[in-house]
């Protein structure tokens, strides 16, 4: 419950309720003096750890860090159109520049520095890719042996190309990414395995700073909307604990509307958020989107109080809308893995349905880069049937200045 929640009113302690994890002391005001990037110290290194009065304490020589976060928000008027914001704008939060290529990286170097601190002999998680690279990269960094546990044969080969080269130990299970993460969170029970999955509350503290970074590039102007994939619901759940502790110490004047987008085949969590929040039932999932490819996700009611406190909105978008829209954001020279498309996708469709203004404005998280699933991006712009609209195929010529000198005529009259 709110920190602040039933004590004596004052003037700057709120009212509402907030996301639960690790207690964070909400029963003061901050203002954004209170997150400077302090030259020569980690705060000016650390788009995480600038953010530390509201993070969990950790000792600052245990602390575990790549220099992660600190990453770009773009406005791009192709994409707002895409969306269908005539009126509003469309803004894509760049978590794909993080050291190790995604979004991941902010909860790790706060669960592996935790790990650090308390001493831990091995880590481990289950990962459809991101998760397993950024721990590989980490523990690698601390000098901590991690081990991975993947759905055999379920993950982009950059992915997995990079936790062998930062030297975990990959165990590849038979099952998918729901049996892999049931099998692991069995281990942690009996063995001294430090789990860094986003159950671990010390992730999502991390992956908070995804939302502040953002309010903070605003000035702290709220946007209308922050959208963002839901796999695992780890980060919409970070979001919701971010947005309702950076409301209660009066960083932000209200909340904006948190839109989580799944993809069609692994929607649980869509399917849940139909039924009222009556119903939930997770599914086999079944997604080109392989990070989000997961049917039963752990944070499901921490990510249900997310939406519900933010009077947010879950949605589902079939895999060739999130390709389409993918295409679009690297045909924008921005670029994105398949799973972090889904924030654009989304929107356009609510913004057709009418569930969102053409007018708002928006920011779509978009969680990987675009080389974390070269596969994806070959089979879309390779594919004869059908042939994308966006389809980009290289053009190969014999070594003559004649051939040459064709195509570019060729181009230049396109
Ligand atoms: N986008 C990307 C690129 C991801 O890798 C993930 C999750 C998500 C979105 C969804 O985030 O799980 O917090 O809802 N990847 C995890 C992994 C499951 O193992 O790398 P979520």
């Amino acid at each position: 419950m709110a920190a602040g929640a039933g004590k004596a009113s004052g003037a700057n302690i709120r009212n509402h309720p907030v996301i639960g994890g690790i207690e964070i002391d909400l029963d003061r005001t901050l203002t954004p003096e209170a997150f400077p990037r302090t030259p020569g110290t980690l705060s000016e290194r650390s788009g995480v750890w600038r953010f530390a009065p509201l993070l969990p304490a950790i000792p600052e020589d245990k602390i575990i860090s790549r220099w992660e976060g600190n990453t770009p928000l773009y406005w791009d008027e192709r994409l707002s159109a895409y969306a269908g914001l005539t009126g509003g704008r469309f803004g894509v939060k760049h978590e794909g520049h993080n050291p190790t290529g995604s979004f991941k990286d902010r909860g790790m170097t706060v669960a592996v520095s935790h790990a650090n601190a308390t001493g831990a002999s091995v880590i481990a998680c289950a990962s459809t890719g991101n998760t397993s690279a950024s721990l590989a990269s980490y523990a690698a960094t601390a000098g901590i042996p991690a081990i991975v546990l993947i759905p055999e044969g379920k993950i982009s080969v950059g992915k997995l190309a990079q936790t062998i080269a930062y030297g975990a130990t990959v165990v590849q299970v038979d099952g998918d990414f729901d049996v892999a993460l049931k099998l692991l969170r069995e281990l942690v029970e009996t063995e001294n395995v430090y789990l860094a999955n986003s159950v671990n509350p010390y992730r999502p503290e991390g992956q908070k700073t995804i939302v502040l970074e953002l309010l903070a590039q605003l000035d702290w102007h709220v946007p209308d909307i922050i959208a963002l994939p839901g796999g695992n619901l780890g980060n919409t759940t970070a979001f919701g604990k971010a947005l309702t502790e950076a409301f209660q110490v009066g960083l932000i004047p209200k909340l904006p509307q948190v839109v989580t987008v799944q993809a069609e085949g692994a929607a649980p969590f869509y399917h849940y958020f139909q039924s009222g929040f009556d119903h939930y039932e997770p599914v086999q999932a079944e997604t080109i989107a392989t990070a989000i490819k997961i049917g039963n996700p752990a944070s499901v009611e921490r990510a249900r109080e997310t939406i519900q406190i933010t009077n947010g909105i879950v949605t589902a978008v079939s895999d060739a809308e999130i390709m389409d829209a993918k295409a679009q954001i690297d045909r924008a020279g921005i670029g994105c893995e398949p799973a972090s498309a889904a924030s654009l996708a989304g929107i356009r469709k609510l913004v057709a349905a009418g569930e969102v203004s053409p007018d708002a404005t928006v920011v779509g998280v978009v969680t990987g880069h675009v080389l974390k699933d070269t596969d994806a991006v070959a089979r879309y712009h390779f594919a004869d049937e059908p042939r994308h609209p966006l389809a980009n195929r290289p053009i190969s010529v014999p070594a003559t200045l004649d051939a040459l000198k064709k195509v570019i005529h060729e181009r230049a009259e396109k």
